[in-house]
């Protein structure tokens, strides 16, 4: 069997997407492994499953950092020390920059919860609300310089119901978006990947 997919995801928060890759990569078949763990801050739950995982973890957080340049270029570095094949952004509510970018650019996969090229930012769910639509859901896709706006890897559609709240909807859109993220990483490890301006495609 081929070494596994060197997995390194960042989190903020919950780590629920995080949780349904350690569990996913359990299973050898899987063909990728989650070599560390990052966070932009502590004392988050992200980091608590890492640890029961014994994955290894480490923090960057922007104000410990002289400018937003330095953190990112520190978060490069911090993240470059596991040799990652592919970075996972799960959940990590920093935008990264140019000099992350210049080395995990093309390489580096973030989850939304909204149907791109719909509702970009830090409110998927609750604007999808607002605006009506009647069906929304999750997008993988490969992260650029804008906010939400890299090539489409995988997305996954959830109906919006008359009864939703943003809570509800946003929890009903993580069920989907965690197994899109499961599968498509998944795949990306096992089949590779390429990216050809905005069209991504599995297979070598
Ligand atoms: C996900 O819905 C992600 O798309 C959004 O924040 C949520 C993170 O959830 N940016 P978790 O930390 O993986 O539980």
């Amino acid at each position: 069997m081929p070494a596994p997919t060197r997995l390194v995801v960042l989190v903020s928060g919950s780590g629920t997407n995080l949780q349904a890759l350690l569990d996913a990569c359990a299973d050898e078949a899987y063909g990728a492994q989650v070599v560390a763990v990052g966070a932009d801050r502590e004392g988050i739950e992200g980091l608590t499953r890492a640890d029961t995982a014994g994955v290894p973890t480490f923090t960057a957080k922007v104000k410990d950092y002289s400018s937003r340049e330095h953190w990112d270029r520190a978060l490069a570095d911090k993240v470059a020390a596991f040799e990652p094949d592919v970075v996972v952004l799960a959940g990590f509510m920093k935008l990264v920059g140019a000099a992350f970018l210049d080395t995990f650019g093309g390489r580096t996969v973030n989850t939304h919860p909204a149907l791109s090229p719909s509702f970009p930012g830090m409110h998927g769910p609750r604007e999808a609300l607002e605006y009506g639509v009647k069906v929304t859901g999750a997008t993988l896709f490969i992260v650029d310089a804008g906010v939400d706006t890299g090539a489409i890897v995988a997305q996954t559609a959830v109906e919006v119901r008359d009864e939703d709240t943003e809570q509800a909807l946003h929890d009903r859109i993580k069920v989907a978006e965690r197994s899109m993220l499961v599968d498509a990483i998944g795949r990306m490890a096992r089949e590779g990947f390429s990216v050809e301006g905005r069209r991504v495609r599995f297979g070598g």
